[in-house]
């Protein structure tokens, strides 16, 4: 089987975990690593012994040894870092979300598909296997059709400064686009996009979301979704059918346990995970390119940007905008 050979930019704390997941994956070498803090490039480079290190990105995009390169740089650089590096033909997996908002989203997917690049969204709950198990037993039909779904994704970040990536809008930040992805993500899988939905905010003196709630409505269900950067909760995600429930356990996005309950009957699955859970999206992204495939069937192009028109409707409802918004 063909070797996949990896780079990735933005050595920060998501790089660290992935970094430690890709050297578990079979034919799935750590080629190259950058950096704009060089003592960072070369201390990631020796902790994961990839092959090369740089100092700046575009040294990296342009490694003719690399295959594909993981974007784990700040939100508002996804589209800039994602764009130059499919222009030196490398296949981008890129972290999530892929962009600021449908604009960013829609150029980044023209530029792959004009020059016959792989490009995919980093979200790696699509992949794993607990979720497998929830989508086949709703392919299955065996809790009917889905009424309602209550998904949330918080933690507690009141520690952290304003400068930090989760509060400065200049970074991003806001819980939407970081974690109410999540949650947004569930319902929109499971039940599509939505004929109607009404958001709330608590928004920071600088006008990003620390708490969000949101509703996504549709002819015959209703979805009832939060994110939050104010408090910790355990995070389980509920999908209800006419005829039985869905219980995907704490921490909901990443699990390894869910339950079908149906007629007061529990059926309970756990799942041994390969790492910390980001080997499945590895896994799909190294098949997608042995396969020369531009998009990933299980989390593709069109399912990105439908995310991004979604989260840019609810940050005009509650008011959030970002510069990449206006510029
Ligand atoms: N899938 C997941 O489970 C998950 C979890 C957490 C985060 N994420 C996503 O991963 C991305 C990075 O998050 P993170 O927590 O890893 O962030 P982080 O540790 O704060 O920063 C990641 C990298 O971004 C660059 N960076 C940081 N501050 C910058 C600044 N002011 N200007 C320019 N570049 C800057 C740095 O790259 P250099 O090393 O090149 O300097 C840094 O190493 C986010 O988009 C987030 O949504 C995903």
């Amino acid at each position: 089987m063909k070797s996949i050979h990896w780079g990735i930019v933005g050595l920060g704390n998501i790089a660290h975990k992935f970094a430690s997941d890709l050297v578990l994956v079979p034919n799935c070498i750590l080629q190259a690593v950058a950096s704009s803090d060089s003592s960072r490039a070369l201390e990631f480079s020796k902790k994961f012994k990839s092959k090369n290190y740089y100092f700046n990105y575009t040294d990296l995009f342009s490694d003719p040894s690399v295959d594909v390169v993981y974007i784990a740089s700040l939100h508002p650089f996804h589209k800039s870092h994602s764009i130059e590096a499919i222009k030196q033909g490398k296949a981008v997996l890129c972290e999530k979300p892929l962009g600021m908002n449908k604009g960013e989203v829609m150029q980044m997917i023209k530029t792959a598909k004009d020059k016959n690049i792989f490009l995919m969204e980093a979200l790696w709950t699509r992949f794993n296997p607990a979720f497998e198990q929830v989508n086949k037993w709703i392919n299955d039909n065996k809790i009917g059709p889905v009424r309602y779904i209550n998904a949330s994704f918080s933690f507690n970040a009141q520690d952290r400064g304003v400068d930090s990536r989760v509060f400065n809008p200049k970074k991003g930040g806001g819980s939407l686009l970081d974690i109410g992805i999540y949650p947004l993500f569930l319902a929109y899988h499971f039940l599509g996009f939505p004929q109607d939905l009404k958001a709330s905010a608590v928004l920071t003196k600088e006008k990003v979301d620390e708490q969000l709630g949101f509703i996504f409505s549709y002819n015959r269900a209703q979805a009832m979704l939060y994110s939050s950067f104010s408090h910790d909760e355990d995070m389980r995600a509920t999908i209800c059918g006419e005829n039985g429930e869905i219980y995907m356990e704490s921490k909901w996005h990443n699990t390894s346990n869910v339950k079908l309950v149906i007629d007061k009957k529990e059926i309970k699955k756990s799942f041994n995970f390969l790492g910390a859970g980001y080997t499945y999206e590895i896994e799909e992204v190294n098949n997608c390119i042995r396969k020369n495939k531009l998009e990933s069937s299980k989390w593709n192009w069109k399912n990105s940007l439908d995310i991004a028109i979604l989260m840019d409707n609810i940050r005009k409802k509650v008011g959030i905008i970002y510069n990449s918004d206006v510029n």
